[in-house]
């Protein structure tokens, strides 16, 4: 077992809302349940959640590839993703994006080497008006990210850290 109790009590829950022999169903909740405990998804949760559906580990394994919200690989604390699509760059997404790296010393797919910060490039995010987007942590849209508020951003985060 690689999770709390309390996230597979999470996932049961999950698997209540479907009929007994398609509990598969619930392998997004189950993935999205592990990442925010984990911080992302190991091949060891991955084998761990197929385990605890009955599904091949493969077809959880696509899943966790296919959609971009799961995180493959180990990321730090605060994962920052930043939408670098046509409509955002031509908003400022691009030079918020330069902003970021600089401020944090990575670049995209890195991690601060305090563990607090990985940043992303993330697709249309539908909130295109609203450029640039930053999700932070996959939950938690922050609009218009001109540097002061991406200032504002970081030192919020770092010290909830
Ligand atoms: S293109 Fe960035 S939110 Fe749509």
């Amino acid at each position: 077992m690689l999770l709390s109790e309390q996230a597979y009590r999470d996932i049961d829950r999950e698997i209540a809302k479907y009929p007994p022999e398609q509990k598969q169903s619930a392998v997004m909740a189950a993935l999205t349940i592990a990442q925010t405990e984990q911080g992302w998804v190991s091949p060891e949760i991955i084998r761990d959640v197929a385990a605890y559906l009955d599904m091949p580990a493969i077809a959880v394994q696509e899943v966790a590839t296919f959609y971009a919200m799961y995180n493959t690989h180990k990321v730090g604390k605060y994962t920052l993703t930043i939408c670098t699509n046509l409509p955002c760059a031509l908003q400022g997404s691009t030079q918020a994006a330069d902003y970021l790296k600089q401020k944090l010393g990575i670049d995209f797919h890195e991690t601060t080497p305090d563990g607090l910060f990985t940043l992303l490039e993330g697709e249309c995010m539908g909130a295109c008006g609203d450029a640039p987007v930053i999700i932070a942590n996959d939950k938690h849209m922050c609009c218009r990210m001109q540097p002061e508020k991406i200032d504002a951003l970081i030192q919020e985060l770092k010290e909830s850290a």
